[in-house]
């Protein structure tokens, strides 16, 4: 539809709208009545404005074209009048002044976009403090940004805008310690919550060697959806306070390789960094950093996380789980690539259905000497034949004391040393005591809680037995007479 026949046929429909709603008020007479016309005209309007702005999404996609004023995309709440149409909240940045090629800086005219979404009219409330934008939308218009200081959304207490499609790029200049797109503030007399439901997606953010990419403070209910973020020397996503950040279904990398890089050995920084509760992780790649994802708040989900920022060997880590005491939290249906997890003192973790590849290893790091609730169950782990075993203590700080309800089994390993708190053997002899050893398989050195042995001997009589001793991962089965037997053991350190 061209732009012309387009705009007349919504004149004749402002017309329409306005004939209708002056019949409708002529029906009714008296107080009672004009309240009620009152009431008719503000349902007419507002039917009007959303038939208006279905028309507008549902339009093609402006063409390339100069594009309008920013004052015609602001929303402009003096504008109550049945004939002037409210503005769809539309902030292309191009019309503040933008620069689309990337070559000059783009900084404040972004700003003021964010800043007129921001202040651009609201429906009610969302949290208490937190006025609903109504979906108000920063349109990146697929252009390539170059940002000098870091995006700090200029007022708090706002929900439900979006900014998407389109890359940011870190100046030369930019600050080292700032992040492209900041929802933080500087204000000591903030809300609790600063924000909720901000939408970040189909965003590249380069930060160009310069800080990093994402910091979203005490806010609720973000949404970072499909970004691509890089060249980040601090976090590539800091989630502190708040909660409920969700990372969905993107790519953070420090360089943009694609794993057997020559500078693997340098990579630093941290993916994603969640100081905070209740965050998700899903569908997310890590292709390069120092560590890919530190967590040091509770109650967070990773799934379907694919780590190869940086191998073990070379220093790197995949998930840093820095809670000790207190993590809950839950690692499901993972892909560690040459690079493992560490938990310091991990009390309730869930590790599952991950595939460990490259003698990629879990290590539980003590901090006060706590294991706790800990399933590591149901993975896959697959080695070059190095002896590395796929769960390992990391006891320099001082051994593991407090140990309970820990359970590693029902793992497979493939060129890897398969550890587990459950052991099982047997072990033969014409003897009058069986020792089986099972310091091999079992995680915990000297902790057996619980054993189940069966012994066998074919002879005729009936010999006397008993469990001996299990000190040091030995289960000792003696008998009163010397008998051919084979004794059957299964030892637990979980229960
Ligand atoms: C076990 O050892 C005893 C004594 O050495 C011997 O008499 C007996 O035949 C052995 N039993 C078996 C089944 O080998
Ligand atoms: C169990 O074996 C250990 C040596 O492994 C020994 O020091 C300890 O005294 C034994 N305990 C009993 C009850 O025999």
């Amino acid at each position: 539809m061209g732009e012309r026949t387009w705009a007349s046929s919504l004149l004749s429909l402002i017309v329409v709208f306005a004939c209708l709603s002056h019949v409708l008020g002529d029906v009714h007479s008296g107080e009672a009545g004009a309240k009620q016309h009152d009431h008719q005209m503000r349902k007419m309007q507002a039917f009007k404005a959303s038939f208006v702005r279905r028309n507008l999404i549902s339009s093609p996609s402006p063409s390339p074209s100069p594009s309008p004023s920013p004052s015609s995309f602001s929303p402009s709440p003096t504008s109550s009048s049945v004939t002037v149409t409210p503005s769809p909240r539309l902030y292309h940045v191009t019309s503040y002044g933008a620069d689309p090629t990337g070559k000059l800086d783009s900084t404040q005219a972004i700003l003021q976009a964010i800043s007129d979404a921001l202040e651009g009219p609201s429906d009610g409330f969302l949290m208490q403090g937190i006025s609903n934008l109504g979906g108000a939308q920063i349109n990146l218009e697929g252009g390539n940004y170059l940002i000098s200081q870091p995006l700090q959304f200029p007022v708090v207490g706002r929900g439900n805008l979006m900014i998407h499609g389109g890359t940011l790029k870190a100046s030369d200049n930019f600050p080292t310690d700032g992040y492209l797109l900041d929802l933080s503030t500087s204000s000591s007399n903030a809300p609790e919550y600063l924000f909720e439901f901000i939408t970040l997606r189909d965003l590249l953010l380069d930060s160009n060697f310069r800080g990093g990419g994402i910091q979203v403070i005490n806010s609720l209910r973000t949404s970072i959806d499909n970004c691509y973020i890089t060249h980040f020397t601090t976090n590539g996503i800091l989630a502190k306070g708040g909660h409920e950040t969700y990372i969905r279904n993107s790519f953070l990398g420090q360089h943009i390789t694609a794993g057997g890089d020559k500078g693997e050995r340098d990579f630093s920084g941290t993916a994603i960094n969640l100081m905070g509760n209740d965050n998700s992780v899903t569908d997310v790649v890590i292709f390069s950093a120092q560590i890919g994802i530190v967590v040091s708040g509770q109650a967070n989900l990773l799934s379907g996380v694919h780590c190869y920022n940086k191998a073990t060997g070379f220093g790197g880590t995949g998930i840093y789980l820095k809670l000790p005491g207190l993590t809950q939290t839950r690692i499901v249906d993972s892909y560690m690539d040459y690079t493992g997890i560490v938990a310091e003192d991990p009390v309730q973790l869930q590790i599952s259905n991950t595939f460990f590849l490259g003698d990629a290893f879990i290590k539980l790091k003590s901090i006060n000497g706590v294991v706790n609730g800990v399933n590591i169950v149901d993975n896959m782990f697959s080695g070059s034949n190095k002896g590395i075993d796929i769960v390992q203590l990391d006891q320099s700080n001082g051994p593991f004391k407090t140990i309970d309800q820990v359970v590693v089994d029902r793992n497979n390993v493939k060129g890897m040393n398969l550890k587990a708190t459950i052991g099982n053997g047997v072990v033969q002899g014409n003897v009058t005591s069986w020792t089986l050893d099972l310091n091999p398989i079992l995680l915990f050195p000297n902790l057996i809680k619980n054993v189940q042995y069966t012994f066998f001997h074919s002879g005729n009589s009936f010999v006397n037995h008993a469990l001996r001793n299990v000190s040091n991962n030995l289960v000792l089965i003696e008998s009163d007479v010397q008998v051919s037997a084979s004794v059957h053991v299964v030892a637990d350190q979980g229960k």
